[in-house]
């Protein structure tokens, strides 16, 4: 078949699977394939090699190489097709759901770039859904966030963030729309223990159409996040409107 990635002038390629390593091979080939499709040596459409072309070009067993292709089938990345082989899938994203990650660093772990446009930064009180989902008086203070999220330039979702403001007023100076908020929530010392987060389908509004660049109605995922701290004390409510046309969302499931 000649697949001239094989020949990869670089060389990286060549570097192939690392026998002494305590990686699992699998492991090592799906970081292989992963990479060959972020460095578009393979792109979305294209037939990746064979079960077989990778066990003679990496020296692995047919069960691995197997192995390797089948999660990241079902990771969304590649796609089978009965009889004609397996492919890569278009950029539709994915996000591992058990990690607790920015929007920023989804984006990034699926090879685009995030930036976002900062409609609204204010400090409010706290209304009493806001209250209740932060376990805080009504009245108390917070800051709210409101972003278009991009990815690669185009409007990927709608977010609205709220944050007490003890926690979040470090960021009120920082221009957001290149920036990612975890990081600088990290950077003056916020640890985040863990989120808990649920999804619901919907779709687009009225008034979310215009910043989401798709009609009103279109069909979206509504993402809700309530974020702890180090202490398990809730400081971020988060509800996010994602165009279903341009996200999904993979999860893994043991038995
Ligand atoms: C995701 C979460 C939000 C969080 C945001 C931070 O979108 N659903 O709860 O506020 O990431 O993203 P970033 O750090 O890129 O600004």
């Amino acid at each position: 078949m000649g697949y001239s990635f094989w020949l990869s002038e670089g060389g990286a390629r060549l570097a192939g699977i690392d026998t002494e390593s305590p990686v699992p091979k699998y492991y090592q080939l799906k970081e292989i394939i992963r990479d060959m499709i972020e460095k578009e040596e393979l792109r979305a459409g294209q037939a990746i090699p064979s079960e077989r072309e990778f066990c003679e070009r990496y020296g692995i067993s047919r069960m691995t190489a197997r192995q390797a292709i089948m999660e990241l089938v079902n990771e969304g990345l590649l796609y089978r097709e009965q009889g004609r082989g397996t492919f890569v899938a278009e950029k539709k994203l994915q996000q591992e759901a058990v990690r607790l990650t920015s929007f920023t660093q989804d984006m990034r772990d699926r090879g685009m770039r995030a930036s976002s446009r900062v409609l609204e930064m204010e400090v409010e009180p706290a209304g009493p859904v806001v209250a209740r989902m932060l376990g805080v008086d009504r009245g108390t203070r917070i800051v709210r966030l409101r972003r278009v999220r991009d990815a690669d330039g185009e409007p990927m979702a709608l977010e609205t963030s709220h944050l007490l403001y003890e926690v979040a007023r470090g960021v009120l100076d920082v221009d957001l729309s290149e920036r990612s908020l975890y990081e600088e929530l990290r950077k003056a010392g916020v640890r985040m223990s863990r989120a808990e987060q649920s999804y619901e389908a919907g779709l687009v509004s009225e008034a979310e159409a215009e910043h989401l660049g798709v009609p009103a109605g279109s069909p979206a995922l509504l993402i809700e996040r309530i974020t702890f701290d180090q202490n398990d004390r809730p400081f971020e409510y988060v509800k996010s409107t994602y165009r279903a046309d341009r996200y999904r969302v993979t999860t893994v499931l043991h038995p």
